[in-house]
């Protein structure tokens, strides 16, 4: 485990903007940064960063404010620990670890150890390329044939695994790496008749495949051999931390590119996008050969929403051209296509020409996939009528999947003139299509809908909104109890007043002649006086760990659990140190309306005196009313001994409840 210290220094050193940009392009906004959110599908930036608060968040997809250690967790689905080793590295401190406990290590360490394992198996590779007999032989030989020169090699990292069949297998384990490992990352292979461990990448160069933040997540290994059987190239299997239908081959390499053209190029595989990086072409990723998903084009749409896919020229290349055109419709991008010459592919042109004359290529060979279907599919349809609706219903489905409604109206004008329809005719029908799809599934994204659908008896659908799945809410005393921890994460360490008086009725200057007790004192003192406690065990442990620190002096609420060893704890602090205001309208009244502000934050400090008893007092009031609901119907069922004692207490209640209602005054139940 990461010790507090530690966690208390990456917090410092990490800036939510500067982490924010490692993932998503942002713009200067007044004081803060925006962005579209990588979280959800989003087309007009909802991604808020603000470098004051040290915090991001999406006003579209969710409601929690994000620290830069939780915005990793998020983004690169991270563990709490794993998130502050990242962020550890980038700012350069070092991590000090606790001893962990056997279990505890376990169950932490296994995507850990699956990245150590794949960067180990990724550097050995690298050397046996450049340092054996063999490597320089078979593998370097092989990338030189191919054009790649050293700087290409070195930063794909691409290597050779020799063709022994078990040549790595013996030295991975012989350094210790667990052979579970190897086999789930799918370096290592077991025999079926005996078990025993041999190299699943024998005799092949290796490609290392990275994830957006660089790290290793799995390799392709391409055969030397003309006559090998089994498979050009060999991927990873899907493991822990290896997602095929997630990652982009290149993306780590061609994001800042990609952003600076505001345009990427997506190819069909590892060496065309290594020879178009060697021509000088860098914004530019593959699919791998398998087909396009919506979380591929959805990393991609972060840094860029033009995208011209760039395929062979024949008719394989045209069919994969297709199938992608309508994903990335409907994810709102801009997408066009282009055909290499005859027998080229992006591999073998970009041999041919410098960055500059592929650019230009593109630029004057790219066509937008109605152009693109047009001119293919007319081909095939030739002057039959019939083939010829179904080419025009075809370009209308693809319309019909764009979410923009200029957009599409452009593109309904330019197939009209293309092939000679009238607009209205393609209007209906997109229309039509559109209608369909909408009923089949309503629009499960939010924001997504910019302009309205509306439904054939005239109402417009709304948005749908996501239903409120925090088991906590169930429990009537959650927003109570949230409101005093509340202020015990905020200003816990504070003292609940501080009392100034003037040296002399006319002096300017006050003096300090009282403070009050710390909130976390009164708070403990105030609850524990009438025996109440806290029924959420998260924020018991809030209130128990502050009660502990509260006679130090320097001990700092908000620092303590922002930093907090455990995840649940921090992610709460967050949330309560940095969201807006969770308190009533009538707390905001009370507060002269200045909802939300730094302003209503100084405000607030300044009337803890009045805030904090408040809000106990409000939390023994819905106790009190529970505990006297509980008394009488007892005491309908209760035999008349029973009973005696039922109204004892019951009266005492009644009592409690008096004063509690004086205290708060007309406003007794506070509703949240
Ligand atoms: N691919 C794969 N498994 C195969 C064949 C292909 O995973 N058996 C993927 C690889 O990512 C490959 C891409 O599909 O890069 C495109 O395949 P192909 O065009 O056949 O390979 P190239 O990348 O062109 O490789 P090379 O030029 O070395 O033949
Ligand atoms: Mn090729």
């Amino acid at each position: 485990m990461i010790d507090h210290i530690t966690i208390s220094r990456i917090h410092d050193a990490a800036q939510i903007v500067d982490v924010v940009s490692d993932f998503v392009t942002l713009k200067k906004r007044g004081v803060n940064f925006v962005g579209l959110c990588p979280f959800h599908d989003d087309r007009t930036p909802s991604f808020y960063v603000s470098p004051t608060k040290n915090i991001c968040k999406c006003f579209t997809c969710s409601d929690k404010a994000m620290s830069p250690v939780h915005f990793m967790m998020k983004h690169e689905q991270l563990s709490y620990p794993e998130a502050l080793k990242y962020l550890a590295k980038k700012y350069h401190i070092e991590v000090v670890e606790k001893e962990l406990t056997g279990e505890e290590k376990q169950r932490q360490s296994n995507r850990d150890s699956m990245f150590i394992i794949n960067e180990y198996a990724r550097d050995y590779f690298v050397n046996t390329l450049h340092n054996t007999q063999e490597g320089k032989a078979i593998g370097l030989s092989y990338f030189k044939e191919r054009g790649y020169g050293e700087n290409i090699l070195k930063k794909f990292q691409l290597g050779y695994c020799l063709d022994d069949w078990e040549a790595f297998t013996k030295e991975a384990t012989s350094k210790g790496y667990n052979t579970d490992f190897l086999v789930a990352l799918g370096l290592s292979k077991r025999r079926e008749k005996d078990n025993s461990l041999f190299d699943f990448f024998k005799g092949r160069v290796m490609f290392p495949i990275h994830s957006l933040s660089g790290k290793v997540v799995g390799f392709g290994g391409r055969t030397l051999k003309k006559d090998d059987k089994i498979g050009k190239y060999f991927n990873s299997p899907e493991s822990e931390i290896y997602s095929k239908s997630d990652e982009l081959y290149g993306i780590y390499f061609a994001k800042s590119t990609i952003v600076k053209r505001d345009k990427s190029y997506l190819v069909e595989g590892y060496t065309d996008v290594i020879s178009m990086h060697q021509a000088g072409i860098e914004n530019v990723v593959a699919s791998s050969g398998t087909a396009l998903t919506h979380g591929q084009i959805r990393k991609l749409h972060r840094f860029s929403k033009n995208i011209t896919m760039i395929y062979d020229g024949d008719s394989a290349g045209i069919k994969a051209a297709l199938r992608g055109i309508d994903l990335f419709l409907e994810d709102g991008m801009n997408v066009k296509v282009v055909m290499l010459p005859e027998g080229e592919d992006p591999d073998s042109f970009a041999k041919k020409q410098n960055a500059e004359d592929f650019n230009r290529y593109i630029e004057e060979n790219e066509v937008d996939f109605i152009r693109f279907k047009t001119q293919h599919l007319l081909q095939e349809t030739g002057n039959d009528p019939i083939k010829r609706a179904g080419l025009i219903l075809d370009i209308v489905q693809s319309i019909a999947k764009i979410p923009n409604i200029i957009h599409r109206s452009v593109y309904i004008q330019e197939c009209a003139q293309l092939l000679n329809v009238r607009e209205n005719v393609l209007i209906a029908e997109v229309n039509k299509i559109r209608l369909r799809n909408f009923d089949k599934k309503p629009v499960d994204r939010n924001g997504e809908q910019s302009e309205s659908i509306t439904s054939p008896d005239g109402q417009t659908e709304p948005a749908t909104e996501k239903p409120n799945t925090e088991t906590t809410s169930k429990n009537p005393f959650e927003p109570y109890e949230r409101a005093i921890i509340r202020y015990i994460v905020r200003y816990g360490n504070q003292p609940i007043y501080k009392k100034f008086e003037k040296l002399t009725p006319l002096s300017e200057e006050e003096i300090l002649i009282e403070v009050g007790p710390k909130v976390i004192d009164f708070v403990a003192h105030d609850m524990e006086h009438d025996g109440y406690t806290f029924s959420i065990p998260l924020y018991h442990k809030i209130f128990e760990e502050a009660k502990q620190h509260a006679i130090d002096d320097t001990f700092d609420t908000s620092t303590y659990f922002l930093t907090h060893p455990d995840i649940e704890v921090s992610t709460l602090a967050t949330e309560m140190l940095n969201d807006r205001y969770e308190l009533s309208k009538v707390h905001a009244k009370q507060l002269g309306e200045t909802y939300g502000d730094e302003k209503s934050r100084l405000l607030e400090q300044n009337k803890l005196q009045v805030l904090v008893p408040r809000a106990t007092t409000e939390f023994k009031n819905v106790h009190v009313l529970q505990d006297i609901k509980e008394l009488k119907a007892k005491m309908k069922t209760a035999s008349p001994d029973e009973n005696l004692n039922l109204i004892a207490e019951l009266k005492k209640k009644q009592e409690l409840k008096k004063e509690l209602a004086k205290y708060l005054g007309e406003r007794i139940v506070l509703r949240y």
